[in-house]
């Protein structure tokens, strides 16, 4: 995590570093800095908190240059405090860093035993003192890189710049990502491609092991030898998605809003693609899978477990779950015929890469289902499916889970399709019954008032618990994610067969039970379960269906209920409901719902 933006210029360059780190913020708030060099001297501006409050410090302490390096933070070594915040310089070297130095303390022991006077808490600062000495030694900037980085052990995005080495900017990636650019009378860097946007339309993304070295308009990569290669250009391709909150209050509450268009976009192009005959655009080799092994983390693991169901039922291929930061250390059997699934909303998540890369290495064909394009796991996946959920930028995923959902809901249409084991009628219900997510979903963000009445009060509760069954346990564990990230109250799902094994337990008079029951072939066992609940003086809520509201209704239970949809795809819809819950209860609770705290969006450390 953490977000690096830099540049070399001839004009002044801060006013763009400020936006860029804005558009990184999601990569971590907790302080930001400026490094820049000023007559060949090194300048910086640190503050605490989020990047407002550099800018607060910019007002009082103006900066310009044209050669700069800037970062957000998510603190890993050191508290979020100002003088943990990035960049960390010596008198010869400013640096910033994304990424985890894992021998940080050897490094800083022999360093210090040599004089140098560490000023962070950080394992950061190693790299700016070991540059020091390699600078202080007579070797120029590339060369004490290449000094130093192969004795850095774990990951790295470095920006760098050093005294009297005006108009330049260097950097080196291994493990996390970074884009350089180059535009005019100008050359950028970037953790993400999309960042780079708005100053450049073309960009390279660095390959681990890669330095670069950026001038104005000018950008040279070399391979961590120092070999000079030739860079691969490509176009700068947002993902949409104005950064604008429009009338939403927060970007969480707009990205909530937009799910039903999304979901109308990408059924439309899955219709369009079906008829044409290009359903493997939609499961790329997964379709030819004897077996699936998914493998993801946080609410795209729970995607993925949710459509477990459906890879399963539909498409008819077993699926074996992994947890990203599990899969390696497992290391689990693969049986031939294996394809792999990793799902990722950004496509940077260290666990789900480490993954990635150990299931090339076993030869598995693996297919990356993202919704950020120029990352790291498109770059090095067998094949890309595209989750076009557009730009998300609340840092709990909202829009991008239920895209995530639909993309494997059609993945497994298409696998089924192309297997040729199910007759055209088969398929047209399927196809049909679909279709009626993007409505239901429109029905279910209708329910925004009953939502936040409900999520006023586990605003206030200690603890809530999810219950759910089949398709619906996977979305037990997704609500209580959310209410816990965006609310901080206290929430753990269960499957509802598993309350008597344990969770009862934590029932108590008044506890708050969130039930996520539409009317499948689970909703009586669920409904008894409801019952141990309210003996035990617990009190439920139930998320349901037509259905589930009319039975709700006959035993005075409340009830948020969804427009009918198939039992098949009711997941699709019943975490619209789920969302607003936890979005309510963090507005309740004055929290900063688009940042949580201690959290960040794009999780580059392992
Ligand atoms: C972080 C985010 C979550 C996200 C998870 C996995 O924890 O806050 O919203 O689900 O990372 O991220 P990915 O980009 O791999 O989907």
């Amino acid at each position: 995590m953490c977000g690096i933006f830099g540049a070399s210029a001839v004009d002044n360059v801060i006013p763009q570093l400020m936006t860029g780190l804005g558009d990184l913020e999601y990569r971590g708030y907790d302080s930001a800095g400026l490094g820049a060099l000023k007559n060949g001297r090194i300048v910086r501006r640190r503050a605490q908190g989020p990047l407002a409050s550099l800018a607060q410090l910019l007002e009082t302490e103006p900066l310009s240059a044209g050669t700069a390096i800037g970062h957000t933070r998510w603190a890993t070594h050191g508290e979020p405090r100002r003088h943990n915040a990035h960049p960390h310089a010596t008198a010869r070297v400013a640096v910033v860093h994304n990424g985890i130095v894992e021998n940080h303390a050897e490094l800083r022991a022999e360093l210090e035993a040599k004089g140098a006077q560490f000023r962070s808490d950080t394992d950061s600062e190693v790299v700016a003192w070991l540059l020091d000495r390699e600078l202080a030694g007579g070797a120029p900037p590339l060369r004490a890189l290449r000094r130093v980085l192969p004795r850095l052990r774990g990951s790295y995005a470095l920006g760098i710049v050093c005294a009297g080495y005006d108009e330049r900017v260097f950097a080196a990636r291994r493990g996390s990502p970074l884009a350089v650019a180059r535009a005019g009378r100008a050359a950028w860097l970037a953790s993400d491609a999309e960042a780079l946007g708005r100053v450049a339309h073309e960009m390279v993304l660095l390959e681990d092991g890669q330095l670069a070295e950026l001038r104005p308009g000018k950008v040279r990569v070399f391979e961590e030898s120092l070999q000079e290669i030739e860079p691969c250009w490509r176009r700068i391709e947002t993902s949409g998605g104005v950064l604008d909150r429009g009338q939403h209050a927060t970007f969480t509450h707009k990205e909530i809003y937009e799910q039903p268009e999304i979901l109308e976009q990408a059924l439309a192009e899955f219709r369009a693609d079906l008829a044409a005959g290009r359903a493997a655009r939609w499961c790329g080799p997964l379709w030819r899978a004897k077996r699936i092994v998914a493998v993801a983390c946080g609410t795209s693991y729970y995607a993925a477990q949710t459509a477990r169901t459906w890879l399963e039922r539909v498409a008819q291929i077993p699926v074996d779950l992994e947890l990203g930061s599990e899969f390696q250390t497992r290391q689990p059997i693969l049986a031939e015929g294996t394809v792999a699934l990793l799902v990722s909303q950004s496509g940077e998540t260290a666990d789900t890469l480490a993954a990635l890369r150990y299931l090339r290495s076993r030869e598995v064909p693996t297919v990356a289902l993202v919704n950020v394009h120029a990352s790291t796991m498109a770059m090095e996946a067998d094949a890309v499916l595209s989750c076009r959920a557009g730009r998300e930028v609340g840092v709990a995923s909202t829009k991008a889970f239920t895209a995530q959902l639909f993309a494997l809901a059609a993945a497994s249409i298409a696998i089924r399709k192309l297997r040729g084991n199910a007759s055209p009628t088969e398929l047209d219900e399927l196809l049909a019954t679909l279709s009626r997510v993007p409505d239901a979903v429109r029905g279910a963000i209708e329910l925004e008032d009953s939502c936040a009445s409900v999520g006023r009060k586990l605003a206030k509760a200690q603890q809530v618990i999810y219950l759910g069954r089949g398709a619906s346990y996977p979305l037990a564990l997704e609500g209580a994610l959310k209410l816990k990230e965006l609310s901080y109250v206290h929430a753990e799902g269960f499957a509802a067969g598993e309350l008597k094994h344990g969770p009862l337990a934590l029932i108590e008079r008044g506890t708050p039970v969130i039930v996520v029951a539409p009317s499948d072939a689970t909703f009586n066992k669920t409904l008894s379960n409801v019952r141990e609940v309210i003996a035990r003086g617990g009190e439920p809520v139930l998320v349901g269906d037509p259905h589930t509201a009319s039975i709700a209704k006959r035993d005075g239970l409340p009830c948020i209920a969804t427009p009918a949809i198939d039992s098949l795809w009711a997941p699709l819809v019943m975490a619209v409901p789920l969302q607003m819950l936890a979005y309510h209860a963090a507005c309740e609770g004055d929290r900063d719902v688009d940042r949580p705290r201690n959290l960040a969006k794009s999780v580059t450390v392992e």
